[in-house]
């Protein structure tokens, strides 16, 4: 059975610069179904992170909707306003930015924390609880206590990957999460990704400029100049036949 819970429609974003109108993304229709692992894969400049700021209400959208049902609620995204949004994000969707986004002053366990102690979801000791056995799942446990910039940058995107998970949140949305890591470390977050779809019922959408990783998703989309194309006949073919 197939249940949307992610739907964008006519989903247009564009950008004013100095330069004039730039159109990032250009009519995008998409459903996504609860226990998706869904990838969307694109060159640099594609419009990928443009458009998971669309789902997450990050940024604004030019025209069109964005609808997600979760928590036993249908929410138009961009007509909540920051307040509504914030409070619906965190209880709703985990946010892995591509830039990380640490908070600078806070310890990594802090930064895992604070999500859970605003959404108030956990009890203090709970959420310190949780936010090591996270670090734990990201083999980051013996820096729980330093801050961001004494770690290195695979290492704050682990964070960023724990910090995504604390709230347990339906959906992941995930903008090159394994971008700054060695392949053996991005092949353990695969795993945790693959395991929260398959066995906890998670939706995860993830984007990555890495076509080599398109056979790890349960589906993939390309975007081209800020429009998604469903894979190519020849590309789907062989994944098709290895699953029979
Ligand atoms: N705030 C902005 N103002 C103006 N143009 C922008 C802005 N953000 C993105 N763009 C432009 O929109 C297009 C899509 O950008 P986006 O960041 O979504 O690409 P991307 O696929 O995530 O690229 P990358 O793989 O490099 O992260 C690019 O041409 C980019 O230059
Ligand atoms: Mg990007």
């Amino acid at each position: 059975m197939t249940i949307p819970i992610i739907e964008l429609r006519n989903v247009h974003k564009t950008y004013s610069t100095v330069a004039g109108d730039f159109p990032a993304l250009k009519d995008i229709n998409l459903s996504v179904n609860t226990g998706e692992f869904l990838g969307v894969v694109g060159k640099s400049g594609a419009g990928k992170s443009t458009l998971l700021n669309m789902i997450n209400g990050v940024d604004g959208l030019s025209s069109g909707e964005v609808l997600v049902y979760a928590n036993g609620q249908r929410v138009s995204v961009h007509d909540l306003n920051e307040d509504e949004k914030a409070l619906w994000r965190g209880r709703t969707m985990g946010v892995v930015y591509q830039s990380f986004q640490l908070l600078p002053m806070l310890s990594l366990i802090e930064n895992i924390t604070l999500p859970m102690d605003l959404a108030g979801n956990f009890k203090p000791r709970e959420s310190r609880e949780r936010a090591m056995e996270l670090l734990r799942l990201v083999e980051l446990e013996e820096h729980a206590g330093k801050l961001p910039a004494f770690v290195s940058g695979g290492q704050q995107q682990r964070v960023a990957i724990a910090r995504a998970l604390a709230n347990d949140p339906d959906i992941l949305v995930a903008d090159e999460p394994t971008g700054s890591l060695d392949s053996v470390t991005a092949d353990h977050i695969f795993d945790v990704f693959s395991h929260l779809v398959a066995d906890r019922g998670k939706t995860i959408v993830m984007v990555t400029h890495d076509m080599g990783l398109k056979s790890r998703f349960t589906r993939y989309l390309t975007i081209t100049d800020g429009e998604l194309e469903p894979p190519s006949v020849e590309d789907s073919k062989p994944k098709r036949s290895r699953k029979k």
